[in-house]
């Protein structure tokens, strides 16, 4: 029988993909990513509390204190708990490949080959060992997105009355784009159902099944729920932004 020669690899992107601009996908990743941290960056560490009532940018969530004591325990805990979703999104397995990709071209796709193969220590140096800890990225990223919800609530509430801006459409969209991203997390399947052998000899397995294959087809959209609820995070805070500098004005309904 005859036996075909292997097709080496190709060893740059754009011989992998002839006459195509392979470079707008990793050049947009490199540009967004860079946006997003420089704005969120700036606006975590701006001093200023981007709240008007009854909405309060998702950076600013984590409302913590009684009355006065409020604006000191936000002003210094802020900066540690933009950690959390710091942490989710830097160690995320989609923004993994896609930085991976985009910025050190290690290697550029799956069928290019890498730019130079030095001592590969995986995920045990730093700051790539920080990555082993994405499921308590997650766990934490569940509580801040009660926090945000609990927002959005708020945000349909004027002084005890039922209400309805166009901010809280806007934090409302915001915080579904946020908890689809979170719960279609691979890491949250895993402990959902990965150490389950058989569903039908575990208690509640049926449930347990529907549930993973839940999250199993939903995953299958991460990556795109990843890009959206990181574009959502920054307008709605712009947007907040826009209406403290009294740029804007909104269409609001007061019940
Ligand atoms: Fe992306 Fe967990 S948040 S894999």
């Amino acid at each position: 029988m005859a036996v075909e020669a292997l097709t080496p690899r190709p060893s740059t992107a754009k011989e992998a993909s002839p006459g195509r601009a392979w470079w707008i996908e990793p050049a947009l990743t490199v540009v967004s990513y860079s946006a997003f941290v420089i704005y969120a960056t700036w606006s975590v560490f701006d001093q200023i509390n981007v709240t008007f009532y009854p909405y309060v940018s998702p950076f600013f969530s984590t409302w913590l204190g009684v009355g006065l004591i409020r604006i000191p325990i936000i002003a210094i805990l802020l900066p540690i708990l933009a950690v959390i979703p710091l942490g989710l999104r830097g160690s995320c397995y989609y923004y993994r490949k896609s930085y991976f990709r985009s910025f050190f071209w290690d290697p550029p796709a799956c069928a290019i080959q890498e730019l130079k193969r030095g001592t590969y220590r995986g995920e045990t140096r730093f700051p790539w060992v920080l990555n082993n800890y994405h499921r308590y990225f997650l766990v934490l990223s569940l509580i801040v997105l009660v926090f945000l919800w609990v927002d959005v609530v708020r945000a349909f509430t004027y002084h005890g009355s039922f209400f309805i801006g166009l901010g809280s459409l806007i934090m409302l969209v915001n915080v579904i784009l946020l908890s689809l991203y979170t719960l279609t997390c691979h890491s949250l399947r895993y402990l959902m159902g990965g150490r389950i052998d058989a569903f039908s000899r575990v208690r509640f397995g049926t449930i347990w099944h529907r549930i993973v294959r839940l999250l199993t087809w939903a995953n299958t959209r991460h990556g795109l729920y990843a890009w959206i609820s990181m574009f959502s995070v920054a307008l709605t805070d712009v947007y907040v932004r826009l209406l403290m500098a009294g740029i804007i004005h909104e269409p609001r309904w007061i019940a």
